[in-house]
């Protein structure tokens, strides 16, 4: 016995995206790299921005005494009121360096939320579909899952949340656009999830958290807007980081923001910056924080990700396949032609090409397929998706 009963239960009960990594590494022995299409991962191949680059090597060029030694928990000052400055022009509220925390990714941020907020048994409301990583980060510090449903366009049902919401619940997660759904929550559903919570909080006497998971903000289409989440409702706090507009996941660069007028500001802040030092994550890299504050407000070319999307949604939705059209991320979730969608994905994977089963993310019968990947991938894909949607007589 080697690895503990908890550890050993979430291994097996999870990461369809690991067992599809691994079924794919089989796959490029057997058949060859070029000839897998491999659409499981959401790791841009897309580099990051000249700015970027630039920016990195004035520093690496530049080294400024001390840039390597560790630092206050909570980041450089000077980086979080950079991040301040940009996020009072996004997000139109006024925040300072105070309410920033640096972390390890957006990953690290919910972490160290989770963790502050949460007691005992206490439960946290998520969406399915959901970024599978949330039920292993609310068990890692001891809360329950409680997984509440979206409608046909992936948009959360507000009289379940009102319904859902007792006692015991202390947060709520939100993440739009959507990793896998690609949905965007309209100003309308961040007003209504506001005051739901606002009410139910008056209700049952206690405090609710509106967690707000958005590495993918910048990401979007077609001219969507992603409404402010700090706008209705003074308990929010958001987890985000650079890893898909920047496209650094590596690089592990992220933050915490929390409302600049949320109750226990100071407590809060002060949890998160212990959580971030007794978690081990210590501080954020520390050379990242030196690039990124002078990259705030650049991003990878969404235009490309746009077309990338169009490419896939077009030629799937050509071949017959249902799918509500992302508007943002870069994730499309289409319907399984069989209700089972395993048989579907055992029949694409003979065709070389590999996607998520959509019970991953808590939504059976659907399937995630990644776009940020290069061209010939996408294009390579189509084949095996075409042949298949023949045989389940999609066309
Ligand atoms: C919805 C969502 N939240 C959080 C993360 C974690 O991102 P990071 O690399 O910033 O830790 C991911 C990564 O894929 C994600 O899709």
């Amino acid at each position: 016995m080697s690895v503990s009963d908890n550890v050993r239960e979430s291994m097996s009960s999870s990461s369809w995206i690991r067992r599809m990594f691994e079924i794919g590494l089989e796959l490029k022995k057997k058949v060859g790299v070029d000839n897998v299409f491999d659409l499981t991962l959401g790791n841009p191949t897309m580099e990051p921005p000249p700015e970027f680059d630039a920016e990195l090597k004035r520093i690496v060029q530049n080294p400024v005494p001390g840039m390597h030694r560790y630092m206050e928990n909570a980041g450089y000052p000077e980086t979080r009121a950079s991040v301040a400055q940009q996020l009072s022009q996004d997000m139109g509220v006024n925040f300072s360096q105070n309410d920033i925390m640096m972390s390890t990714g957006a990953a690290a941020a919910l972490n160290c939320i989770l963790k502050t907020i949460l007691n005992r048994g206490e439960e946290v409301i998520i969406f399915a579909p959901f970024f599978a990583e949330y039920t292993h980060y609310v068990n890692n510090h001891n809360g329950c899952v409680k997984i509440l449903p979206t409608d046909e366009q992936f948009i959360p049902d507000l009289n379940k949340l009102e319904a859902a919401i007792t006692k015991q619940t202390k947060a709520v997660i939100i993440n739009s656009p959507n990793n896998p759904s690609g949905a965007v929550y309209d100003e309308q559903t961040i007003h209504d999830i506001s005051q739901i919570l606002e009410k139910k909080e008056r209700q049952l006497g206690g405090e609710l958290y509106l967690i707000s998971d958005e590495p993918y903000r910048k990401i979007v289409y077609d001219g969507t807007v992603v409404p402010s989440v700090f706008k209705y409702y003074r308990r929010t706090v958001i987890a985000n980081s650079y890893s898909k507009d920047l496209a650094l996941p590596g690089e592990r660069i992220g933050y915490i923001a929390i409302h600049p007028e949320c109750p226990h500001h100071k407590d809060l802040m002060d949890g998160f910056v212990y959580c971030n030092r007794t978690l081990g994550f210590v501080n954020a890299p520390a050379i990242m924080q030196f690039v990124i504050r002078n990259v705030q407000g650049i991003t990878v070319s969404i235009a490309e990700y746009q077309r990338k999307r169009d490419l896939l949604y077009s030629n799937l939705v050509d071949m017959g396949y249902f799918i509500v059209k992302p508007k943002g991320a870069f994730y499309i979730f289409p319907k399984s032609p069989t209700t089972n969608e395993f048989d579907f994905i055992e029949e694409l994977q003979k065709h070389n090409v590999l996607v998520v089963p959509g019970t991953g993310f808590g939504t059976p019968g659907y399937f995630r397929a990644s776009y940020c990947m290069e061209d010939k991938t996408l294009q390579g894909s189509l084949n095996g998706f075409r042949e298949v949607a023949k045989i389940f007589k999609l066309c």
